[in-house]
């Protein structure tokens, strides 16, 4: 049965535009919205009515870059499809876009079926998968088309982590060249790691086992490096490029002068990059295990560039990368070698939260936080209109976000499968209320109202950001 949903009296915020309206969710989806005590609004009815006054009325969140069950390290992402998605609609975020993997020397469709089962009958909220390339081949070249008909329209190389995900220059290029042909879009993991691999080794030779050492190996230079040989790569390929998780200055700056001879290059950061620095990973006793992942966290001086790149859209999206590894028996597998930590950080249920911080603390406007967290990532990954607005004929993802509510995040109160909290004692204004998915309350007023099998998976149709 249909439920005729209206959510009255907020301030509806979409990347384009802040207007006080109701907003009517027939079957799912937005069905219209008009003026709050516009005659059109009050001639409404309803079966239910939820009161928005105060309030924030935001599209869901999407995150396009999350590792639900990863296994990595010789360990797996804690959070699974089930706590991960619970997680992330705490924090208002309705949408992920996880990663199903290709280990090396079986067929992209082993790897994604694996994910499908992972995920199916689990989520709380929809998911769509990007798939990992680990061993790009002839077969794997042709199964690209196959995926990307199915609605699995994104490819992650590696230039990093030889022996694992690694891609040789080859390879990247004949991969670039099969999404030129049939519209997937390659993102870059871009940091030498053939290169950090000496440094790695030369660093542990001499004693050098702490995770500090792993932000120092994982240098600037060679995240700069990597991402303007991608884009060179792209560039003879003729394809688009999003380079994943930047956190160094001189990457956005690759980016920016890619960008500024108009080429289809695009970038995500992540919230550790911009909230988190190198100091956390000098934590004493070991504590600096819970941030280590990659790219690393960088010195604090590189935040600004990062900001900046978001406000000139040099950076186009914020995603979390969420990866959480307890720091009881997972990152402690690291203890004495900083290089066996396995690589990744929580962070899924505090995007949407810290990025409204950073509207309160006038690094980004209230229509770029939702532009940046919401509308790109749909456009970026063939999820728009659908997903990433309020208007008619959208899914009725939508939250209800209270600017004014305070909070300390904390591993004590977050629901992340996850024993810390890589920001835990930061105080944050604004938390989300209410929760909707497809019009079913996921979060309702701070209670959780969810269920495992309500999300479904997404297919996707190609980038709709060229
Ligand atoms: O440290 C990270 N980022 N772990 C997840 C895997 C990746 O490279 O995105
Ligand atoms: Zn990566
Ligand atoms: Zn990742």
């Amino acid at each position: 049965m249909s439920i005729r949903t209206l959510i009255s009296g907020g301030l509806v915020v979409t990347a384009s535009d802040e207007l006080h309206a109701d907003v009517l969710v027939e079957d799912g989806r937005v069905a219209a919205l008009a003026a709050h005590g516009s005659a059109a609004a009050a001639a409404w009815t309803a079966d239910r009515t939820i009161d928005a006054s105060g309030k924030y009325v935001i599209p869901g969140g999407v995150d396009a870059h999350t590792h639900m069950e990863l296994p990595f390290g010789g360990t797996s992402a804690s959070d699974t499809f089930e706590t991960g998605t619970r997680a992330a609609a705490w924090g208002g975020t309705t949408t992920i876009v996880d990663f199903a993997v290709q280990s090396v020397g079986h067929a992209l469709r082993e790897g994604l079926d694996t994910w499908y089962d992972k995920a199916d009958g689990k989520c709380a909220i929809d998911y769509a998968f990007h798939m990992i390339l680990s061993d790009v081949n002839e077969g794997t070249l042709k199964e690209m088309d196959l995926l990307v008909g199915e609605g699995v329209t994104s490819f992650k190389l590696f230039m990093a982590y030889p022996g694992v995900f690694y891609s040789d220059d080859g390879q990247i290029l004949r991969a670039m060249q099969r999404a030129s042909g049939n519209g997937g879009l390659i993102m870059m993991h871009a940091e030498n790691g053939i290169a950090i691999d000496v440094l790695v080794e030369q660093a542990l030779a001499r004693g050098e086992t702490d995770p500090r050492h792993h932000g120092e190996v994982r240098k600037v230079l060679l995240e700069a490096e990597a991402t303007h040989r991608a884009i060179q790569l792209a560039r003879v390929a003729g394809s688009p490029l999003y380079v994943v998780h930047v956190s160094a200055e001189e990457a956005v700056a690759e980016l920016a002068g890619a960008r500024d001879k108009g080429l289809p290059v695009f970038g995500e950061t992540c919230p550790q990059y911009l909230f988190l620095s190198t100091d956390n990973l000098a934590e004493p006793d070991f504590q600096g295990a819970k941030y280590v992942c990659s790219t690393p966290l960088r010195p604090r001086e590189h935040q600004a560039a990062l900001w900046r790149g978001l406000r000139t859209n040099d950076l186009q999206v914020v995603s979390t990368d969420h990866c959480p590894f307890c720091f009881r028996g997972q990152k402690e597998l690291g203890r004495g070698d900083f290089s066996k930590i396995p690589n990744g950080l929580p962070g899924v249920e505090n995007r949407m939260d810290l990025l409204h911080q950073a509207v309160l603390d006038g690094h980004i406007s209230r229509r770029r936080w939702i532009e940046i967290a919401c509308a790109t990532p749909a456009r970026m990954f063939g999820l728009y209109p659908q997903k990433g607005t309020i208007a008619p004929g959208s899914d009725a993802d939508i939250v209800l976000y209270d600017p004014h509510a305070e909070q300390v995040i904390s591993a004590e109160t977050h629901h992340m499968n996850v024993d810390y909290s890589a920001y835990e004692g930061r105080r944050i204004t604004g938390r989300v209320d209410t929760v909707l998915s497809r019009g079913e309350l996921v979060i309702d007023r701070r209670e959780y109202a969810g269920r495992p099998g309500h999300g479904v998976f997404l297919p996707r149709s190609t980038c709709q950001y060229l």
